[in-house]
């Protein structure tokens, strides 16, 4: 345990810029997903080419988010690629984890099948970087590990060897870690890990109260959380329609649980988003200006003008991930 702290503090360091030239210098690996070469995402290749160059807009740190919610098919995968494909029009090298260990629907819904997943990772058989893949959508994937759900299992060590694997990830300026429904230990893990968990809900009654179920349980689970939990709620009919439910939930979880909880923005229910899923192609991808589309931007557009805080980005999630145990 000693040992593995020690480990720990000295990632910290070298993310804080403690004993190292320069951030990715004198790594070989450093390099991340080439280039894609996709016309229509040309405006994001730059950021690619060199990922450890100071283009990285969001001052050297990297952003983790989790997209998570109570209830399963809410619309959490569909925000998370869609999310990453608006960061990335802005010029941000984005990552999506797909940590919904269960059932891996990231790599579906991009109509890819990634040779090695997670899985291989965890297992020591391949590193992240390794397993890191390209899209045509200017965005890199890390695919779950299908029908494999012992992370919460993992040893000490394997969960040391994951982080550190982590971290070879921090060339991105935006991670957003797909997670599955519900509460597993390896979902609070990761929520535990982000600078900003965001709780997706529809308007549903039972996926409110699953939401609402979430959010409790982080509060209880980390009584000195220390990240923006923020609230988007997808399929709505009309903008009054999801303020109602964003009142209702954060007025809930501040007046029950002490929990601010930051209303981030909505998704109308578009017919574009279920034809995208069925064509395996993002519905920012099919219409960028479709409603859903729209919206996702602008819930990005938000997110960004959001501060990532004095204490969030990578050295922050090792701590706290460390400090777990
Ligand atoms: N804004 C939306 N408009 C219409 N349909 C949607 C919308 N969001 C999600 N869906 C439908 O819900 C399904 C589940 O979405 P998905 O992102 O896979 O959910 P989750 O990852 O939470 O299980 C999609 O296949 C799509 O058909
Ligand atoms: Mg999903």
């Amino acid at each position: 345990m000693e040992d593995q702290a020690e480990k720990l503090r000295e990632i910290v360091r070298q993310k804080n810029g403690e004993g190292e030239t320069s951030p990715g210098e004198g790594k070989p690996d450093q390099r991340s997903a080439a280039p894609t070469g996709n016309p229509s995402v040309k405006d994001a290749a730059p950021a690619y080419r060199n990922a450890a160059s100071p283009q990285r807009s969001s001052g050297g740190k990297t952003r983790i988010i989790t997209v998570t919610s109570g209830k399963g098919g809410v619309g959490k995968t569909n925000l998370s690629v869609n999310m990453a494909l608006a960061y990335a029009r802005l010029g941000k090298k984005v990552i999506v984890m797909d940590a919904d260990l269960g059932l891996a629907n990231v790599n579906v819904m991009l109509n890819m099948i990634p040779k090695y997943n997670l899985y291989h990772v965890i297992r020591k058989q391949k590193t992240m970087k390794e397993i890191l893949v390209d899209t045509d959508y200017g965005i890199s994937i890390v695919a779950g590990a299908s029908g494999f759900s012992k992370i919460a299992n993992l040893t000490e060590d394997e969960r040391m060897n994951f982080i550190e694997e982590l971290n070879t990830l921090t060339t991105a300026d935006i991670i957003i870690i797909d997670t599955s429904a519900g509460v597993s230990s390896n979902v609070l893990d990761f929520i535990a890990a982000a600078d900003d968990a965001v709780i997706i809900t529809t308007p549903e009654p039972t996926a409110i109260t699953d939401a609402y179920g979430i959010i409790k349980i982080i509060a209880t689970e980390y009584d000195s959380l220390n990240m923006g939990l923020k609230l988007v709620v997808n399929r709505v009919k009309s903008a009054a329609e999801a303020k109602k439910v964003a009142d209702r939930m954060t007025n809930i979880a501040g007046q029950f649980l002490n929990l601010k909880v930051d209303y981030l923005g909505f998704i109308y229910n578009d017919d574009v988003v279920s034809q995208a899923v069925l064509r395996q192609r993002p519905f920012m991808v099919i219409d960028p200006k479709c409603k859903a589309s729209l919206c996702v931007q602008h819930i990005v557009q938000r997110m960004d003008r959001s501060e990532l805080r004095e204490t969030g980005g990578f050295s922050s999630m090792m701590k706290r991930l460390f400090s777990r145990n």
